[in-house]
């Protein structure tokens, strides 16, 4: 489907940058080190994100968020050309240190955006922190990166999964619910955002009365759901995302339970899947940094730019692509390029006011965005905003000393 769409990422393109890191392996050997990275010569970008599995619409929407805030830039950053270099990281925690290597000391890359999925996330953590090269992380919401393996070279312009879900306490409780089952894939990101909400949930006296997992990326649900029926909770929480999403929307409304126990979520339950869904998303309430309706003109031109570019409607992952582009546009604009300044470059990074289509956000202390979470309701393919529902909302970075 998105085989001709100018500039966008697909299948070809992916194959592509393959080719591309086979021939600047082998340039490298020829070249010296230094070269390539002299000012002038084409800035080294690795995009390490999933293009198999699961996430992989969250992998292309990103590097189409990226790739579109370069354009925006005439192709430049830093009045640098860019050259990506792509691994596809299967959302495979397994495969994370060697997929960091393969583009820190192969392809020789000078900066590093990726990823999604939190424990890929933590297996880049270790070894940027050893390395210090600079890495935009635009989605994974580990709350490690920006709490105890915070430093300088670490940023998000994304969320911290303890975010995504805190404001979720106040909306329940405004409701009248009183207690709650949380349902997520068994993995770092499932459970902090379980753990956010709940500590949301019952500052507000909410009770918190079951934690149900499945592992990633399973989404065999009826025996959970099965035992959602039995518990009988005011209100149901959900963490999904991409795929997994989609099948648990379905699933929740074909066992009876969509209209009886309200369903709410963080916004990845229903973001992206829309199209997919049919009505089993209708009504369904979240909250997210992003939304659809927003009163933000920066967001009416991207989505007009956006659509234009990829044929396709951007969601919150082509956003926080877009705004990886943003940060690093200003860092290597402070040094016109030249991205070995890099106290001067992570200085004005720090600074930044990012002009995002989610609206405007600054970064806090551990480099994560401090930023507004908004309430969402399904209503036919949108995510509707319906307000505020935490206002300049910041991690609280537990354990961060940078
Ligand atoms: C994560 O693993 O951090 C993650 C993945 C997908 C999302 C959100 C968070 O939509």
């Amino acid at each position: 489907m998105k085989k001709n769409i100018p500039g966008g990422f697909d299948r070809r393109e992916f194959l592509k940058g393959s080719a591309a890191i086979a021939g600047a392996t082998a340039v490298g050997t020829l070249a010296p080190f230094g070269l390539a990275r002299a000012q002038g010569a084409k800035l080294r970008v690795g995009l390490m994100l999933p293009y198999t599995g699961t996430y992989t619409p969250l992998g292309v929407a990103i590097t189409n968020g990226f790739k579109l805030a370069v354009e925006e830039r005439g192709g430049k950053l830093g009045g640098r050309e860019i050259e990506y270099f792509v691994v596809d990281d299967e959302s495979n925690p397994a495969k994370a240190p060697e997929n960091t290597n393969k583009l820190i000391q192969r392809d020789k890359v000078d900066v590093l955006i990726g990823t999604v999925h939190s424990g890929v996330a933590m297996g880049m953590a270790k070894i940027v922190r050893e390395t210090g090269i600079l890495w935009i992380n635009p989605n994974a919401g580990a709350d490690e990166v920006t709490g105890p393996l915070c430093a300088p070279n670490i940023f998000r312009t994304s969320f911290s999964n303890w975010q995504t879900t805190h404001a979720l306490g106040k909306v329940l409780k405004a409701k009248g619910h009183k207690t709650a089952v949380f349902i997520t894939w068994k993995y770092a990101a499932g459970e902090q955002m379980m753990q956010g909400f709940k500590e949301g949930f019952e500052k507000e006296g909410g009770k918190l009365v079951k934690e149900l997992y499945t592992p990633f990326p399973q989404v065999e649900f009826q025996a959970l759901l099965t035992e959602i029926a039995n518990i009988k909770p005011d209100a149901v929480v959900a963490f999904f995302a991409g795929g997994g999403a989609a099948k648990f929307l379905k699933d929740y409304q074909a066992a009876g339970l969509k209209g009886k126990i309200p369903l709410y979520g963080s916004g990845f339950l229903t973001d992206g899947v829309l199209d997919a869904v049919g009505d089993a998303a209708e009504g369904v309430e979240t909250t997210l940094h992003y939304a659809d309706g927003l009163d933000v003109k920066k967001d009416r031109a991207f989505r007009l730019a956006y659509a234009k570019t990829y044929k396709l409607q951007p969601d919150v992952y082509a956003v926080q692509g877009y705004d990886a582009g943003q940060l690093l546009a200003t860092g290597l604009d402070a040094v016109k390029g030249d991205i070995s300044k890099k106290a001067d470059m992570i200085k004005a990074m720090e600074a930044a006011r990012i002009d995002s289509p989610r609206g405007q956000w600054t970064l806090s202390k551990a480099h994560n965005p401090v930023q507004d979470m908004y309430l969402r309701k399904v209503v036919g393919k949108e995510n509707k905003v319906q307000g505020v529902a935490w206002k300049a909302l910041a991690d609280p970075a537990r354990g961060c000393k940078a």
